[in-house]
Order: structure tokens, then sequence, then C-alpha cells
């Protein structure tokens, strides 16, 4: 049984610390002070909250509700909780993820050759990029079309069967590096056990012509064992048509990324065309590693390494700087006040970037799978708010959709506006009309328009209101040079730590999920019980009713 953690850092409820009450209090004076007397008052105040990170990523956080003396308290909070200390145990490989006894060390995947991290006394970094040698040599070979499938025809389609970690990367990914792709070969996900999710990514191809990459941190995944179940029967169909189906042509068309060979063979996949790592990754901290090798097939293994050297930039970024200029220390921090002073329950991340289109999907998974606990790491119950619900999509799509409630709705949504300078497709004006909207959006969100200017302008008084903007609406704009895979790295990278920081303060494990437990177990229970055959359900009447409803309309 695993031992229960130490919690020097955190024993003291969060609540109960000096350090929250004077955020408290200082929270009372600041509440009803306006972004438009902020910048009034203090005129370096745009300058001294940004913060110049790696690689040219510029935050601006001075549309956040917050002064000096604000972030001075939350670092004071940060401080106290250990911050420091979490972030070295983190680095030097020790097991903090508790309640499942493993290192944490998504950095270890992107550290360079050469550089040591140690768990259990081993280096982990040679095994690292021994994977990443034999991934890139695999891409290599799909990419130039050495590797061919069982009639020797050239890969044409890779199709990633995986899902939250082992999908959401990957998939997001393809979209954000789309510029950098060969377009030699077209790269689908499948996720969804839904069947239309197979049979729609799978449309038009060719089986000769398809490599299916099954990845699955345990190989255990209901969702992703039953779709390459699905793929090897379609496969097998496929080729059976050109008299080319046997158990030999499998292992060209199918590849595992996995922690467990046991399952990888007993599946049917050679585990010579298996691409390992390690219990040390999370599923959903695990882009970087093998799980990205549609993502290496796709940009080439220097593109990859390019992303993984952003990953680290960003990665040393955190480990080094400051926690005043430290932009996860940062973001997490605002974030924190935002949900836990100024009772904001959601966030919104809007890239100015059709490019990162999967984006939020994927942080969903980051930010929500990390910290939406409510147990503290010495199992008691947290009595503070928190993960908030993160949630966007590109704008300014956006814009014509969901920003009214932004704007003019009750609750408070604070914004994360991301945007690259240059495009992608410098083509005509639209770089131009693109980030003159996020920047107007950021400046409309923060500092409105009152009534009198409203009436200024000639609205008559029965629709001034309608047309009044309160303002005072909190955002971050981080501003980039250009879209590349390295600052796809940074960006990644930012969030999986500002994800740790949080989850320190919120005293959470952000790397189990024991969440998502019951709901398979449940599921698992009600399988058989569908199909007529299973002993009678043991359910509540709901759930019997659903049931029977179903069984009716299946004709059981
Ligand atoms: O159900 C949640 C989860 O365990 C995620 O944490 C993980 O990313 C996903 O399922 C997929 O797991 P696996 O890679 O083991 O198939």
């Amino acid at each position: 049984m695993p031992t229960p953690p130490e919690l020097t850092s955190t024993s003291t409820p969060l609540t109960a610390l000096a350090q929250w009450s004077a955020l408290e209090s200082h929270c009372k004076e600041l509440r009803t002070t306006h972004l438009r007397d902020l910048f009034k008052s203090d005129p370096s105040r745009a300058q001294a909250l940004s913060v110049d990170g790696p690689d040219g990523l510029f935050m601006d956080y001075s549309k956040q509700r917050v002064t000096a003396t604000t972030m001075q308290l939350l670092l004071d909070l940060a401080n106290a909780r250990g911050l420091r200390s979490r972030i070295d145990a983190m680095f030097r490989g020790e097991k903090i993820n508790v309640t499942e006894q493993r290192a944490v060390l998504h950095v270890a995947l992107r550290a360079p050759r050469g550089t040591q991290i140690l768990v259990d006394g081993v280096n982990v970094v040679p095994a690292v990029h021994e994977v990443l040698d034999q991934m890139s040599r695999f891409a290599d070979a799909v990419r130039s079309g050495e590797w061919t499938g069982a009639t020797g025809k050239r890969i044409r389609t890779v199709i990633n069967i995986g899902i939250g970690g082992s999908d959401l990367g990957p998939a997001m990914a393809a979209d954000a590096l789309r510029a950098y792709s060969t377009n030699e070969i077209s790269f689908r996900f499948v996720s969804n056990v839904d069947a239309t999710d197979f049979a729609e990514k799978t449309r038009g191809c060719d089986p000769s012509e398809t490599l299916f990459i099954v990845c699955s941190k345990t190989f255990t995944t209901l969702e992703t064992m039953t779709n390459a179940t699905t793929a090897r029967a379609w496969l097998l169909a496929g080729l059976a048509t050109v008299g080319r189906a046997s158990p030999a042509a499998v292992a060209k068309h199918f590849v595992a990324v996995s922690t467990n060979a046991h399952k990888v063979a007993e599946f049917g996949i050679d585990t010579t065309n298996m691409f390992g790592f390690w219990d040390w990754v999370g599923g959903r901290y695990s882009m970087d590693s093998a799980i990205g090798l549609s993502t290496m097939i796709a940009i080439g293994p220097a593109g990859f390494r390019e992303m993984l050297s952003g990953f680290h930039q960003m990665d040393e970024h955190f480990r080094t700087t400051p926690f005043a200029m430290n932009l996860p220390v940062i973001m997490a921090l605002v974030g924190i006040w935002n949900s836990n002073f100024l009772g904001s329950q959601t966030l919104a991340v809007l890239p100015y970037d059709q490019y990162l289109d999967r984006f939020s999907a994927y942080l969903q998974q980051l930010e929500m799978e990390s910290n939406g606990k409510h147990v503290a790491l010495d199992g008691s119950r947290v009595t503070w708010e928190t993960c908030p619900s993160v949630w966007g999509q590109p704008g300014t799509n956006g814009q014509h959709a969901f920003y009214q409630m932004i704007h003019q709705g009750t609750r408070l949504v604070p914004c994360d506006f991301i945007a690259f300078c240059e495009p992608l497709h410098p083509l005509g004006v639209h770089q131009d009309l693109l980030i003159a909207n996020v920047f107007a959006q950021a400046e409309a969100l923060a500092f409105g328009k009152t009534l009198h200017e409203v009436e200024t302008e000639g609205s008559p008084a029965w629709l001034a209101p309608h047309r009044q903007f309160d303002g005072n609406r909190p955002s971050t704009l981080l501003l980039a040079p250009k879209l590349t895979p390295a600052r796809l790295g940074s960006l990644i990278a930012l969030y999986e730590h500002k994800v740790f920081v949080q989850g320190t303060l919120w005293g959470v494990n952000s790397f189990d999920q024991w969440g998502v437990e019951l709901g398979k177990v449940l599921a698992q229970r009600i399988i058989p019980e569908l199909s007529g055959n299973a002993p009678t359900p043991a359910h509540d009447a709901s759930t019997q009713q659903l049931i029977a409803r179903y069984r009716a309309a299946r004709g059981r």
C-alpha cells in the first residue's frame, strides 16, 4: 500500500494562512476599484505588469484586476505553500504524485541529451533519447516512403487511435503545426467509442496506404482498444480484397505507443514496432513523449526536436526565473486571484490563430483533469475553490457567438488571449484585422464604455443602458512573434507549469485522476446488461428505466 505523503508545507489549510487573510483584506479594498482608475493612477502600469518570457513570448497582465501589492501578496502565499521546494522536488524526480507513488517528470521528456534526472537512482534522460531516436528512424522511414504497407504502397494516411492524453495533444498539434507538416500524408484522429468517429475518419482511406498508431499509456482503455480492434478488422477486410490479409500484414500497418509491452503483444502488435514511455509521464503531459509520434511524422524529427527545445526553454524559465518575473507563476497566481478572491468560476482561452483551433480542448484536460479536485493531498476536503472550468475557441469566431456574455453578462469571465504578430499566411489585410480585433477585445473588456459616453454619442436615454459596457473585466494577453513548433512547445509548457503552481497552492495532487474511475466501472457493469443476458440490473430506478428503454428500442 502506498504510504501517505509528507505534508510539511501544506499541512496548514490554505484559508487558515495569514497570507490568505491578507489577500482577503486586500480584495475588499480593491474589489470596487475599476481598471480605468488603476491605469489612470499609474502611468507605468502597462510596463510594470508585463513580462518577457523565452523566445519572444510577451505576457501583458496589466488588464487583470491586480496591483503590485496584489502580486506581492500572492507571491507571499505561494512562498507560504512551499512553491520553491515543490518545483525543486518535481525537477529532482521525487514521487510527488503521492496517490500513485510516481515521479512527475514530463520535463525529462525535453531535457537535452547529457542532462541527468534521476528516478529511483537511475538517470532517465538516456532512455528518453533512445526512444526519440527510435521515433526519428521510424518517422523518417514513413515520410520518405521507405516504410511501406503490406502491398508495398507507401503510407498516405496516418490514423492515431487514442483518447484523452493519448489523443488531445497529438490532435491539437496536428492542427497547430499544419503549416510545418508534410503534404504527402494526411493525419486523422479516432478517439470516441462512438463508431461514427471511426467510420468517418476512415472514409475514403485505402487500407493498403494506412498506418494506425495505437496510443494508450495503459493499453487497456475501453475506447482505444475497441477502436483498435475495429481498425484491425477494417484493415484485414481491406487487404483481403487484394489477397494480402495476414498477421504479418498487420505489423506493417499497426504500431503502438504505450508503457505496457505485455498488453501491446497480447493485442497482436509486434513489440519491435512499439514506442515506449514511462509511468512518470502523465497522460495529459505526454504529447512530447512517443505519444507525439504522429506529430513527428507530420513535422519531421528536426521539427519535433525544435518543439522539444521550446518546451525546455519554458522549463528552464520556470525553474530558474524569480517568481515575480516567472510567466507560469504569474499566470497561476492571477488565476488564483480571479477564482478564489474575485469569485470567477471559469477561464476562457481565446487564441487569435486558427491553427490553435483545438488548443482550449487540449487545455480542458490539462487543467480540469489535473486540478478539478476537492480533496487535498492529506485526504482532507478542501474548503476553497479549485480549478475553474476552461473553455474557448479561436478568435474572431467567438466574438460573434459568446463574447456578448463576456462583455455584458452577469458573470466574471477572465480571458487568456493568445496572438502572434507574424502570420503564417500573409494574405491581404487579414493579419492586421485579426490583431486589431484581439487588442480591441482586451481593451473593451477592461475599460468598457460609460453611460455618459454612450449618451454623448447620441443614444436615446431608453437605449443607452443597453449600449453601455461596465468594463473591469480581466484578461491577459500573450503575444509572440510567430507560431513555430518551438513556440507551441513553450506555450504548452507555460500552461503545464501554471497548472502545477495552482495545484501546489490549492494543495491538490495535479497528477492523478481518480474522478474518472467510477463512470468507467459502472459502464463495465452496464455493458452486459444492455444485451439482456446479464443478471437483473442493480441500479437506481432512473438508470434501470433507461436500460429498459434502450433494450426495447434495440428489440432485446
Ligand atoms: O480516463 C482518463 C485517462 O486515464 C486520462 O488520464 C488518459 O489521458 C486517458 O484516460 C487515456 O488513457 P490511456 O493512454 O491509458 O489509454
